[in-house]
C-alpha cells in the first residue's frame, strides 16, 4: 500500500514518526507511530499527529481519518478520534478510530471498516 511517512525532527534528530496512507475519495489511515523510547512523554507524537491532522484537513473538503489503536485509545481520543462502535470493530487487539464528525457519515454510509493498516 502506498503511503508517505512524516517525521518530527529537530536538528536533523528524530523525535517521532508516522505513516500516512491515501486510500483515495479522501479517505486516509494514520499508522506506524512511534517515538524513540528515551524520547517519550514529551508530546512528540500528539505534535506529529496534530500536525498531520491539520495538513489534512486543510487540503481536503471532507476528508475522513482512521487509525488503529493498538494502545489504550484514550491517547487519540484527546487527539479528537472517537472509537468505532464495537459492532464494526475487525479485530480484538486493535481498536479502529475515526476523527471527528467523519464518524457520522461513516456509520450512516454503513462502510466497511478498513482492513488492518
Ligand atoms: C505511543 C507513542 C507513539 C507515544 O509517543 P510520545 O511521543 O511519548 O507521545 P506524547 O508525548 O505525545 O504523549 C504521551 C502519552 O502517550 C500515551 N501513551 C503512551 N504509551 C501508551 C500506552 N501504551 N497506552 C496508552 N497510552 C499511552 C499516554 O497517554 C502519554 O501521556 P502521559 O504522558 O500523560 O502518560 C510511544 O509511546 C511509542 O512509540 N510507543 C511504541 C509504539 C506504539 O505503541 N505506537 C502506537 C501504535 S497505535
Amino acid at each position: 500500500m502506498k503511503g508517505t511517512w512524516y517525521v518530527l525532527e529537530n536538528k536533523s534528530k528524530l523525535l517521532s514518526s508516522l505513516i500516512l496512507y491515501d486510500f483515495g475519495s479522501e479517505q486516509f489511515g494514520i499508522g506506524s507511530i512511534a517515538t524513540p523510547q528515551l524520547l517519550r512523554k514529551q508530546g512528540h507524537a500528539s505534535r506529529l499527529i496534530s500536525a498531520v491532522i491539520f495538513e489534512i484537513e486543510n487540503k481536503h473538503q471532507r476528508p475522513t481519518l482512521f487509525l488503529y489503536s493498538d494502545i489504550e485509545p484514550e491517547f487519540y481520543e484527546n487527539l479528537g478520534f472517537q472509537r468505532l462502535p464495537a459492532d464494526v470493530q475487525r479485530y480484538k487487539a486493535t481498536t479502529c478510530m475515526i476523527r471527528g464528525s467523519a464518524i457520522q457519515k461513516f456509520l450512516s454510509d454503513k462502510r466497511a471498516t478498513p482492513e488492518y493498516f
